[in-house]
């Protein structure tokens, strides 16, 4: 069936456990598709015999549908020209608003599992690709060393063919790994045999195999509360009950995680540079942390987003290098260091889950592509992953001072805070009622693109306020930025 009606009317479904007869819910398909607008005065139907094998049901009961809304007057046939929507309906507006992910998921007979998930997921807008004030999660991609790249690259892809173009290793590329296992002795201090690190589409990837893995429906995770979206997004399509436990100056309140759900079955941090706040979680609380996973058998994330942009000396351990009960699954993402296309990420796996994540890994995956991974090997064995790290750590270092002698444009209105790591951080309006939404609209129309905190909450917070990135935008941007958000604030 190739014509619009045909399209439409593949989406009719029948569902023989129903009470209703097949030929009364097959009139109540098309009476819908014509009510809505989806078919509009004038549109001709398919031939009877076609309709009736398209939806899957006999051509009688086909007939009988039809024959109803033709006495109903929603349908009319010509002689000789076949069955038309009728004119009556003609100028019928079609109902545009598409129906909620949620909505369309249940209407779809989607799993109950994803129903929920499309009920609960928080909204995110395609994730930023251009460089702007004040864009979060985006890399200074102008700083790329795109020459080295593209030489790298050039060189892959002239290489042996079977090693690029066959099937991959689905654990990862082996020398990916083991570039990856020097970097995180040399930068994260983290000791580790390569073959506990596993390559992945980026971190989100990991988040939803992790989830995969550990989570049963209703399973409680510690969740920091403001915290990342996409990670949330991960556990909830796993039908995971998220707790949202408060984050302070220390980072994640640990107390308050064992206040509500001591059972916990894990948890999710950003130690480095929380999420969105960009405080850095205390030894002390990721001691504590580290303790209550394993009073309560449960595991702990460690995203290590950026936490290769600090600004001082050398930042706090990792929770994986101080970890001696297995308990954290340690996640790096290149999404940062190199760029987020790549779509390429790792987990490092506690030893009791080795066996289990190479079972899933070998027999279910198939592994990310290889090339792009033997370039960022090459990348880190001939010292430019070093290197450039070295130079975005400045960059944004300067970056974020730049912000903060600008931001005393706002200080009657809005406290920006001191990051100590990475390229965003928040800012705390004054004034507690003051609409985060209204303010991101009309810094939005003015050109600047900022982030509500409480698109990162669970419960809301007291305090209002917005993310600020400043990682892309260049110096004059970035003052002229802090201008125009002084005027709206004013
Ligand atoms: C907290 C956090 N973790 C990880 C990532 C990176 O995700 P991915 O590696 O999937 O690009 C992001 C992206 O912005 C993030 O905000």
């Amino acid at each position: 069936m190739k014509t619009k009606a045909g399209a439409i009317l593949s989406s009719i479904r029948i569902d023989r456990s129903q009470d209703h007869k097949i030929s009364i819910q097959l009139y109540m398909g098309l009476r819908d598709i014509i009510l809505s607008g989806g078919l509009t005065g004038g549109d001709r139907l398919p031939a009877t015999r076609t309709l009736a094998s398209e939806v899957g049901v006999s051509r009688t009961t086909a007939l009988d549908a039809v024959s109803r809304l033709i006495s109903e007057g929603l349908l009319e046939t010509r002689i000789g020209a076949g069955t038309f929507v009728s004119h009556t309906m003609s100028g019928r507006a079609r109902i545009e608003a598409e129906p909620a992910a949620g909505e369309q998921a249940r209407q779809l007979r989607l799993s109950r599992s994803t129903v929920r998930a499309c009920n609960l997921f928080a909204e995110r807008k395609r994730l930023p690709y251009k460089s702007q004030a004040f864009v979060t999660a985006l890399p200074a991609v102008g700083n790329f060393p795109m020459a080295q790249w593209a030489r790298l690259s050039a060189r892959h892809l002239r290489s042996d063919r079977d090693t690029i173009m066959g099937y991959g290793d689905p654990f990862g590329l082996p020398r990916l790994r083991e570039a990856i296992a020097a970097h995180l002795n040399a930068s994260r201090g983290i000791q580790v045999n390569p073959d506990k690190i596993f390559i992945v589409g980026g971190a989100q990837h990991a988040f939803s195999l992790i989830s995969a893995m550990l989570l049963n429906h209703g399973d409680k995770v510690w969740f920091e509360n403001p915290g990342a979206i996409g990670a949330r997004n991960a556990f909830i399509s796993q039908g995971a009950d998220l707790v949202p436990v408060a984050v302070d100056d220390e980072g994640i309140v640990v107390e308050d995680g064992l206040a509500q759900a001591p059972d916990f079955r894990l948890a999710f941090v950003t130690p480095s540079h929380q999420q969105p706040l960009g405080t850095v979680l205390s030894l002390s609380r990721r001691l504590a942390l580290l303790d209550a996973a394993d009073r309560a058998d449960a595991f702990v994330i460690e995203d290590d987003y950026d936490g290769d942009f600090y600004f001082g000396h050398q930042p706090l351990p990792t929770l994986r290098s101080i970890d001696t009960n297995g308990r954290v699954i340690y996640v790096g993402t290149f999404s940062k260091t190199l760029f987020p296309s790549l779509r390429l990420g790792f987990l490092v796996a506690p030893d009791s889950m080795l066996e289990a994540i190479k079972a899933i890994f070998s027999s279910a995956l198939s592994g990310v592509p290889t090339w792009p991974q033997a370039v960022v090997a090459d990348f880190i064995d001939e010292g430019h992953f070093a290197t450039h790290i070295r130079t975005m750590r400045q960059h944004y270092k300067r970056q974020h001072e730049i912000l903060h002698e600008h931001a005393k444009l706002l200080e009657s209105h809005m406290q920006v805070q001191r990051a100590s790591a990475g390229f965003h951080t928040v800012g705390f309006f004054n004034d507690r009622t003051r609409d985060e939404a209204l303010f991101v609209k009309a810094a939005s129309d003015a050109g600047l693109t900022l982030s509500g905190l409480g698109r990162y909450c669970l419960t809301p917070l007291e305090k209002k306020g917005i993310v600020i990135g400043y990682g892309t935008a260049s110096i004059s941007e970035i003052k002229q930025g802090m201008e125009v958000m002084a005027r709206i604030l004013d």
